[in-house]
């Protein structure tokens, strides 16, 4: 798990006046909309004795009040009463919770949970169709048992597909014709990897879905990733009709995760005219159709092992398929080289001990010092000079 990274906390429409919690890098967070609208995100821990605000309630001052003392907390984290040390008392500064930048996009809620400069952040992965009319778009999210990267790395596996989804493969039948060896590179990114697959596929039988696919034949498919939690999948039905599949996952820990999924599709909806009295009615079958999917790959995820990623290849037998999870990987290594690492050893044996609440850093840390939760412990980058394989001779 990483810091530094845009995290998926809410779906914008769930969003009201009322806070909410989200557990997310194994920390409560506080989430609630502002009397002007705006979403704010809060460290949930209340630093006078360790409220949880998400319990409180939303004044109409745009803070957000512990259920415990009362204190309030504006949208930068600062507390702005104390109500038992009186009305015009002096409010100590480290009386503050950490606040996170907040961009809505997508219909989903994103905070970002780090402390990084604006200027240095990774961005949220960019979609090319959000805005274009021939693409509509539908939101869902959905809770599965097991470690984020492992739910990445299914994403970015393109073998499974034939014998996992059996409503869309051959399974395995018609061994002359799967062959998944033939990856080509697709939205290499600073923050990730990507490839597009051609394969052969049969018709798909599902009814409705043959509106956008009724032959078998050729037909391309591809993923790829954005930062540690962020992927897209392509599925490209025919050279005009696709779906655009977009999961922006958030870990709560390393056995549970949220899963946002944005699908855009150019297909199955009518742009004008009569038959837009179906769109609502089709996105509810689109939807059905992705969870469907989705818990083909959750009956296999749920007992796959090592149920955290494993720190090297030594132990699995990968396949030219499988690299790009090792470039995941590899990324992974290179966030972790940058000291976002959260040292969950450490945290674990704080959550066991019961004693010690740490706070997933806020930019904000770099205004002031005065803080009483201390920041998340990080694994310390490598000081270990890389070691080069001198050449024989
Ligand atoms: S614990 Fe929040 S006001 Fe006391
Ligand atoms: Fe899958």
């Amino acid at each position: 798990m990483y810091i530094n990274f845009w995290y998926p906390v809410v779906r914008s429409s769930d969003l009201t006046n009322t806070p909410q919690r989200a557990r997310i890098l194994m920390h409560d967070f506080v989430a609630y909309r502002d009397p002007a609208g705006k979403a704010v995100v809060l460290s949930d821990t209340c630093v006078h004795r360790g409220g949880s605000l998400a319990g409180g309630k939303c004044k109409d001052d745009g803070t957000v009040q512990c259920p415990y003392h009362g204190w309030r907390f504006n949208d930068r984290g600062e507390c702005t009463r104390i109500p038992s040390i009186g009305i015009n008392a002096k409010i100590p500064p480290r009386a503050r919770v950490d606040a996170y930048p907040v961009v809505e996009k997508y219909g989903l809620v994103f905070a970002f949970l780090g402390d990084i400069p604006e200027a240095e952040r990774p961005p949220i992965l960019p979609i090319v169709e959000a805005n274009d009319p021939n693409w509509r778009s539908t939101v869902v999210t959905f809770d599965v048992n097991y470690y984020y990267e492992r739910s990445i790395e299914n994403g970015l596996d393109p073998a499974h597909n034939e014998y996992v989804h059996t409503t869309h493969g051959h399974q395995g039948e018609r061994e002359s014709e799967y062959r998944m060896d033939q990856l080509e590179p697709h939205l290499n990114n600073p923050w990730g990897h990507g490839f597009l697959a051609t394969f052969d596929a049969p018709p798909l039988k599902n009814l409705i879905m043959r509106f956008a696919r009724k032959e078998g034949g050729k037909m391309q498919a591809g993923s790829g990733t954005y930062g540690p939690n962020h992927m897209w999948t392509f599925i490209h039905f025919t050279a005009t009709k696709a779906m655009h599949q977009y999961m922006f996952e958030a870990p709560i820990d390393q056995d549970n995760t949220r899963i946002f999924l944005v699908n855009f599709r150019n297909v199955l909806f009518a742009k004008t005219g009569v038959f837009t009295m179906f769109n609502n009615w089709l996105d509810k079958k689109v939807n059905e159709r992705n969870m469907f999917v989705a818990s083909q790959d959750i009956t296999v995820m749920n007992k796959l092992q090592p149920t955290l990623t494993p720190p090297s290849t030594a132990k699995e037998l990968l396949m030219p398929h499988d690299k790009c999870i090792i470039q995941y990987r590899e990324k992974l290594k290179e966030w972790e080289g940058r000291g976002w690492k959260i040292d969950v050893e450490v945290l674990k044996a704080s959550r066991e001990r019961r004693d010690t609440m740490y706070a997933i850093p806020s930019p904000i840390r770099h205004e002031t010092k005065a803080w009483v939760l201390d920041p998340v412990p990080l694994v310390k980058p490598s000081t270990q000079p890389q070691v080069t394989q001198q050449a024989a001779g």
